[in-house]
């Protein structure tokens, strides 16, 4: 049966959980595998802006069914501008356990921020959300932990919050510092350069909330400042997201779907899943988002590579 020709779950019943201070919240009462009432859509909407990220369970969603969820909510990006699709499905990026498998020489130096980022910010339009399914999960590691930024720039003191306003960064994919120019992950990022210079204060364009827009993964330098002062601030301000009062711990189950907002969070995938034997398969779509813009009213600008468009459209059958 073609996913359009399933008729529209009756206006779901949603329960809505959160699952920490200031950020997450589990929705129950909805199968996301039918196409949504609007009325439904909006809800789930709606928990999305206040909880940052939302998660269900027991969605066990086909490809298809995966991309038709996320189109309700947005256009789909390419699966990643930089590591590409799944076969056949040009809106999909698989999130295997070995997918970065970089050759490492030396030690890596590892920080408390290490690994925290947000989606695609090396692109002058990162992704406005992501939509990640869990498919084969190990029966324990491999959690995932987002952070809400727009607390993160609430608790900063006033003076700060004003010094920082004002100030932009440099994002760009690179490789991870240690790794070998050998690996395919390497090769890729070299092939496809993906540079932009975004505000470190993004305003919300949905909610007009101020976030702390530092994703320490893709953030290089702060623009205008010396070296030693860019990095002085950055580690500050990296070590202030990851706060774990500002975060919440996912706990995944095949099944499972994180749906978070990209504008306003950062994220760690884990890395204890490389000191287990287990298998850890996921699947993400993102959707088309907007350049930022600073409080400053000042949009981002794109320094190397191009915006993040729409996948080609396919056939859902
Ligand atoms: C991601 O960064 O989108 C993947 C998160 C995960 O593997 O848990």
């Amino acid at each position: 049966m073609s996913v359009a020709s399933i008729p529209a779950a009756a206006a779901a019943q949603l329960d809505v959980r959160p699952l920490s201070a200031h950020i997450g919240a589990e929705i129950t009462g909805v199968n996301l595998a039918h196409p949504l009432d609007a009325q439904t859509t909006a809800a789930i909407r709606a928990a999305l802006l206040k909880h940052r990220v939302i998660f269900f369970r027991e969605q066990f969603l086909s490809h298809e069914q995966h991309v038709a969820f996320s189109a309700q909510f947005g256009e789909l990006t390419v699966g990643h501008p930089v590591f590409g699709h799944v076969e056949g499905y040009p809106q999909i990026y698989s999130i295997s356990k070995f997918r970065k498998a970089t050759r490492f020489e030396g030690q890596t130096l590892l920080r408390p921020w290490t690994g925290w980022h947000t989606d695609v910010t090396a692109a002058v339009n990162p992704p406005f959300a992501s939509i990640l399914r869990g498919v084969e999960i190990p029966p324990y590691g491999g959690d995932t932990q987002w952070t809400n930024l727009v607390i993160a720039y609430d608790k900063l003191s006033e003076p700060v919050r004003r010094f920082v306003d004002g100030l932009r960064g440099v994002h760009r994919f690179a490789p991870p510092v240690g790794a070998t120019g050998t690996s395919a992950f390497a090769s890729a990022v070299e092939q496809h350069t993906l540079v932009s210079e975004h505000p470190l204060v993004r305003v919300h364009p949905e909610t007009g909330e101020r976030a702390l827009y530092v994703s320490p993964g893709f953030l290089k330098h702060i623009v205008g400042v010396t070296p030693r002062e860019s990095q002085a601030l950055l580690e500050l301000l990296w070590e202030h997201v990851t706060r774990p009062e500002f975060t919440v711990r996912f706990k995944w189950e095949p099944g499972s779907i994180a749906f978070w907002d990209n504008r306003s969070t950062a994220h760690l995938a884990p890395t204890d899943i490389f000191d287990l034997d287990f298998d850890r398969q996921l699947y993400r779509t993102t959707l088309v988002g907007d350049v930022p813009v600073g409080p400053d009213g000042r949009a981002s600008v794109a320094i190397e590579g191009s915006s993040v468009g729409a996948a080609a459209a396919v056939a859902l059958n």
